[in-house]
């Protein structure tokens, strides 16, 4: 109730958010993916729509609940991401890049199902660099001329501080936010590291919905 008078920040912006992993088919019943679990991206989700916005989730495979009120598209692999991404951020204010895109694939997925050959001998596999949709993104016409306002991740096993100022300027982003580990995949909190052109600042460990909440009021201050 109290939160139905509050005012809303993000009332009438489109919000974009990509969230969780990627598959990356090695054959039909198999692929490759990592530890991400999608819980801080679809609680940005649910904190951009509770600011007032219309938020639109592209997921890769997680089993979460779809937060109220938001439009889910679900995608496998990177190629699909990038593909249900573009377009939509067409017509956002806001793009969000929570997913842990994987950066490659498989040259070469098989339509068949790979068999062992009885001789011991194990598959070789070559890998293709996957597109990297926040570059991408950032890139665009209405991004670079400031209508559309891009925020990047990352997860760092070392030099968090360091890794992430280079990253933020390399994707061509005004905001790029780090996860403070140990082990953020999966776990309920977690506490970042928001890494702007001015400012470092760090928001203490918290929920991922608090912290999503926390991030989502600093992008509507900054829009
Ligand atoms: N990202 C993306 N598409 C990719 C790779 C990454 O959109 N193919 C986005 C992520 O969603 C995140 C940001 O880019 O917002 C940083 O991802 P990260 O994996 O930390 O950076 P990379 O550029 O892939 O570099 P590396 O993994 O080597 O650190
Ligand atoms: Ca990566």
């Amino acid at each position: 109730i109290v939160a139905f008078f509050q005012p809303k920040s993000l009332a009438g912006k489109n919000i974009l958010v990509t969230a969780g992993p990627t598959f990356e088919a090695i054959d039909p019943v198999r692929g490759i993916t990592n530890l991400s679990s999608g819980k801080m991206g679809f609680a940005i989700a649910r904190a951009a729509r509770e600011a007032g916005g219309n938020v639109t989730l592209v997921a890769g495979p997680v089993s979460l609940p779809t937060p109220r009120g938001v439009t889910r598209i679900n995608v496998q692999s990177a190629q699909q991401m990038l593909e249900a991404t573009v377009p939509q951020a067409q017509l956002a204010d806001i793009f969000i890049a929570t997913a842990a895109v994987a950066d490659w694939r498989p040259a070469q997925a098989s339509d068949q199902k790979i068999k062992k050959d009885g001789s011991g001998n194990t598959p070789q596999m070559s890998f293709t660099e996957n597109p990297d949709i926040l570059a991408t993104v950032a890139g665009s016409e209405r991004a670079t001329s400031g209508a559309l306002f891009c925020v990047g991740f990352a997860a760092e096993s070392h030099d968090l501080l360091a890794h992430a100022q280079a990253k933020r300027i390399r994707k061509g982003v005004p905001l790029l936010v780090g996860n403070i580990g140990p082990a953020t995949f999966g776990a309920d909190d977690n506490a970042l590291l928001l890494v702007d052109a001015a400012t470092t600042v760090e928001v203490p460990r918290a929920s991922k919905l608090e912290l999503a909440r926390h991030l989502i009021a600093e992008i509507a201050r900054r829009l």
